[in-house]
């Protein structure tokens, strides 16, 4: 487990050794224009990015015009109220979901350009995603649905990699359950163990502690912090618990389908009271828009 020491000691490593043109391992699944993606300043560049679900006076607007830029080697935390367009940036972010306008460029690779099946490769060759509702496969074992991603991309499935990547999220002994027999926070930590496989480029985590006690949350903080500091990963993590977030780079405060605020190296506490505030003034728009 890492100290708070070796947290912060590992930021200053991978901002010196995984910032923009800095050197990086080449591990990814990566299946076109690798050249020029590398040398892209952003492993993620949204711009401008809106989405909205339906149309006319029942249409949603979930995200209003979001600007994010992620460098190489970077962990980032996105906060925000319940329903203010969190998982819809990180699918947005991930190629699983279209923007309505705007862009999204991954690594140099705008996604708005590519057809389906260019886009399914690119997801596969450098993307790793944990949704919030885990969406494991019931009728494949842990062992299994953390090899699939493996299997999905054409590559040899690697089952030593496997039960190291289950012994890392505390499952060594469970790698032969299937979904159904595990606990949501062993669900959560497989979903975990799936994502980071293929040691992906980008890691979209959705909530990835939502169903773990706070030690084994800790575990997995870690987990993914390694993944940036091991392989140059870049992390984006949508999570509701500040002492999650304080073990990014970087927190991102959505409201209402827009970043409102960011904050760079906050603890707990400081992001838990940013938090506070941000209710507070929802409760206050509410109340008022009640009142008129
Ligand atoms: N497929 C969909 N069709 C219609 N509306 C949707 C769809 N998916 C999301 N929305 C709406 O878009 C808005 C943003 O949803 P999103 O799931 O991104 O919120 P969130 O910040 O992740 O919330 P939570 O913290 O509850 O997970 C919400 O108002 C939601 O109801
Ligand atoms: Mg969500």
């Amino acid at each position: 487990m890492q100290t708070n020491e070796t947290q912060s000691q590992s930021k200053t490593q991978t901002q010196s050794q995984n910032g923009p043109g800095g050197p990086r391992e080449d591990t990814h699944l990566a299946d076109s224009g690798t050249a020029l993606d590398r040398a892209s300043a952003w492993a993620l560049a949204m711009d401008g990015v809106t989405r909205r679900y339906g149309r006319g006076g029942r249409a949603v607007h979930a995200l209003r015009g979001v600007d994010v830029r992620l460098p190489h080697g970077s962990f980032t935390a996105v906060m925000g109220p319940s329903g203010s367009g969190k998982s819809t940036l990180l699918q947005c972010a991930a190629g699983l979901d279209r923007a309505t306008s705007g862009r999204v460029t991954l690594g140099g690779q705008d996604l708005s350009g590519l057809g389906e099946r260019r886009l399914t490769r690119l997801r596969r060759s450098r993307v790793g995603f944990v949704f919030q509702s885990f969406n494991l496969l019931p009728t494949l074992t842990a062992e299994q649905n953390v090899l699939l991603p493996l299997r999905l991309a054409g590559v040899r499935p690697d089952r030593t990699a496997a039960a190291r990547m289950l012994a890392r999220v505390g499952l060594a002994d469970r790698a032969r359950s299937r979904p159904g027999e595990l606990s949501g926070g062993q669900q959560q930590r497989v979903a975990i163990a799936r994502a980071l496989i293929t040691r992906p480029d980008l890691v979209c985590a959705d909530e990835p502690s939502g169903a773990l006690d706070p030690a084994t949350a800790e575990d997995v903080m870690g987990l993914l912090r390694q993944a940036v500091r091991e392989w140059g990963a870049t992390v984006l993590m949508v999570t509701h618990d500040p002492a999650a977030a304080a073990w990014a780079d970087r927190a991102l405060f959505l409201q209402d389908g827009l970043v409102v605020d960011e904050a760079n190296g906050w603890d707990a506490p400081e992001i838990a009271a940013r938090m506070r505030s941000m209710r507070t003034t929802r409760a206050a728009t509410a109340a008022a828009e009640v009142a008129a």
